[in-house]
């Protein structure tokens, strides 16, 4: 046999092994998967994707990493937040009391990682831990967090990445607690306002490394005049046989899921990522592939997808946020900046 033959199958053969470890590794992480994960798992990579994160900060980090908080001209306090109990629709009156109730009568901001039902667990931070590991992100990078609660996640990107972070939410109480607590010890801003009617302008193109909203688009209208999977858009006006946006207009509807993730897009910078996560929770009542139609996210960054400028994923959550297995099953929105 000539050596050049003899290297081709050689290659071959360590092709065939390779597959045949793979093979075998598939088999293994399949053969895990049904016992789902337990606290106890979390626990044991929250731990794992924190310590690796900071072990990348210290080799990473320079003289020249940007320190400054970020400054963005953000609109004036309270922007778009209704005054005085005057709500546009009952489903978004109901959405801000619910999180006022979170934040103001449970106190859980202090008393937890967030402002979720029965409170924020351990998955907060281990969500965002992943995502800036996925996304590797590194000393000095900016955040635009939307609804970002009481902020806990700057203080963490900070501590992790060395990242810097802007949050948006429209709970004043959490967004004070914000400032109180977590402005004092990492570079980060936090601004007061809507951000389903308030991102704009002021928020400057290709600007951040990564944008996320975790639990927050799904409160949102998915198009102009639709909520809730149903008979009807309950509990809005009470209108029947509401229409649809077409497909190549969708980005352009106000207020919707589409347009919010369309502007963080926007605002990322290029190699970035746009993160939405938490998707179809509640049995999907308020995903928007289900109450719009299953070409949502396409839809919304076709023009985007014309120009090659993006890629877009949608991405179980069970394994990486290592849900339990009787939870929603979430999906996660990942969108990544090519041009
Ligand atoms: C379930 S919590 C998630 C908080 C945080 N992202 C986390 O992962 O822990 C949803 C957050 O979105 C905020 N939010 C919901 N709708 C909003 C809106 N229209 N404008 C601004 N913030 C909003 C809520 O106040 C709350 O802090």
């Amino acid at each position: 046999m000539r050596h050049g033959e003899l290297a081709v199958l050689l290659s071959a053969l360590v092709t065939a092994s390779q597959d045949f470890v793979g093979k075998q590794l598939g088999e293994a992480l399949k053969a895990l998967r049904p016992r789902g994960y337990e606290e106890t798992d979390r626990e044991a990579f929250l731990v794992s994707q924190v310590s690796l994160a900071r072990q990348r900060r210290q080799l990473l980090e320079s003289p020249d990493t940007p320190r400054a908080a970020p400054s963005f001209l953000c609109p004036a306090p309270g922007a778009g937040v209704p005054e005085g109990g005057v709500y546009e629709t009952e489903i978004e009156k109901w959405h801000f009391q619910r999180h006022q109730m979170w934040a103001e009568d449970q106190d859980l901001c202090h008393r937890s990682f967030g402002l979720w039902t029965r409170g924020g667990s351990l998955s907060c931070p281990l969500r965002y831990a992943v995502i800036g590991n996925f996304v590797g992100l590194a000393p000095g990078d900016l955040v635009l967090d939307i609804g970002s609660g009481c902020g806990h996640m700057g203080a963490w990107f900070h501590d992790w990445f060395g990242a810097r972070t802007i949050g948006l939410d429209f709970q004043p109480a959490a967004v004070a607690f914000a400032q109180k607590y977590v402005v004092p010890v990492a570079p980060t801003q936090f601004c007061w306002m809507d951000v389903a009617s308030q991102l704009g302008d002021w928020l400057p193109n290709r600007s951040v490394k990564l944008a996320t909203a975790i639990s927050v688009l799904q409160y949102l209208r998915s198009d102009a005049e639709r909520w809730e999977a149903g008979p009807e858009p309950w509990p809005s006006s009470g209108v029947r046989n509401v229409s649809r946006t077409p497909c190549q207009k969708l980005s352009r509807t106000r207020k919707t899921q589409c347009r919010v993730a369309w502007e963080m897009f926007r605002a990322t910078a290029l190699g970035g990522y746009t993160w939405v996560a938490h998707n179809s929770v509640y049995q999907g009542k308020w995903d928007p592939k289900l109450t719009w139609g299953k070409r949502y996210w396409n839809c919304c960054f076709h023009e985007e997808l014309k120009r090659q400028e993006i890629r877009i994923s949608e991405v179980s959550e069970l394994d990486i946020f290592m849900s339990g297995l009787t939870w929603d099953p979430t999906y996660s929105l990942i969108l990544r900046r090519l041009a």
